[in-house]
């Protein structure tokens, strides 16, 4: 695996207060959480891209090979000449499908937290589509309430892959489809991928890939700690801990202290004894019957459902 170690990679001065603040009152709260999203600093995204090509990481290639199926399929549903918005863009490997299915798009404007990530695949994607007009956005996709100006006329079609939405809590769900709705318009439609409930050790699998590479993501927040709030963490001190819970239908991951020590972050002491966790992420599964209710308590309807054949991922059109 090649990780790259950008030089530009401390955020602004804004990002970074938002960072600070958050870490603080995550760190001094009880249950102790980070949100996930300060996971995807340029490292974490980097190490988030090589989560998804590992074997037991199945909801990416599974996503991509559905993709693959129904490109067409959402091309037509899509209609000519709309503008296709990506919440939480990444590297848009997924999007390329999507893409090169509709030669007519309007716009293909992706929302991103990480700038970085956002500034070099705009550049990757106009290189290899001239013809495509592309305006990213970068920010957190909850909070955007707007989009260029460019895209007004066209039909807005929103495109939620990688389970993304699985990563929200079932009502922060529902409030971020009702968002959706409102952004992409009452003519506007969403693609959403969801990863479905299954054999619990596939599950677990997936979040523990033997190269220790989900454990290196998680562990970069701690390396993001060290170095962007001044803070000591023994990355060898602590160690990627995720699991499934079948009554909540949610894996849960979390770091964890492996001996009793103190941490200062930004000036602050914290101590934590051997065992202690602190919540990074949960990422909620779904079966049908439970996307249909989601859909429904966000203001849509399923216009269609594509899975694969072993029916590990889905992919909804929502309108
Ligand atoms: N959307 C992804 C998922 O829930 C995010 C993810 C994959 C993730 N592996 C992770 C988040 C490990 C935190 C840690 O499957």
């Amino acid at each position: 695996m090649n990780v790259p170690l950008l030089a530009m990679d401390g955020g602004d001065a804004a990002d970074r207060e938002d960072f600070r603040r958050a870490v603080l009152s995550g760190l001094g709260g009880s249950p102790r959480a980070i949100p996930a999203k300060f996971l995807y600093d340029a490292r974490g995204s980097a190490l988030f891209d090589s989560i998804c090509e590992q074997p037991e990481y199945y909801p990416t290639r599974t996503e991509t090979s559905i993709l693959r199926e129904c490109a067409a399929d959402i091309a037509r549903l899509a209609g000519p000449g709309c503008a296709l918005v990506e919440y939480g863009s990444g590297s848009s490997v997924k999007t390329r499908l999507l893409l090169e299915a509709m030669p007519d798009l309007h716009a293909y404007v992706p929302i991103d937290i990480s700038r970085e990530h956002l500034d070099a695949t705009a550049r990757r994607l106009r290189e290899d589509y001239p013809w495509l007009r592309v305006d990213p956005v970068s920010g957190d996709y909850m909070a955007i309430d707007a989009l260029p100006s460019v895209i007004n006329g066209a039909r807005r079609i929103g495109f939620f892959p990688g389970s993304t939405i699985g990563n929200l809590m079932p009502e922060e769900a529902v409030l971020f489809l009702r968002r959706a709705r409102r952004l992409l318009g009452s003519d506007g439609a969403l693609i959403l991928g969801i990863d479905l409930k299954k054999d619990p050790r596939l599950l677990h699998d997936a979040y523990n890939d033997a190269a220790g590479v989900t454990a290196q993501f998680t562990l970069n927040l701690l390396r993001r700690m060290n170095r962007q709030l001044d803070a000591n963490f023994d990355l060898s001190a602590f160690a990627h801990e995720a699991f499934y819970i079948e009554a909540a239908g949610r894996i849960e991951i979390y770091f964890r202290s492996l001996r009793d020590q103190t941490v200062m972050v930004a000036g602050r002491r914290f101590t934590f004894a051997k065992g202690d966790r602190v919540h990074t992420e949960y990422s909620y599964k779904y079966d049908t019957a439970g996307i249909g209710e989601l859909a429904r308590q966000g203001g849509f309807s399923i216009a269609h459902t594509w899975t694969d054949p072993a029916r590990l991922f889905a992919i909804v059109f929502l309108t």
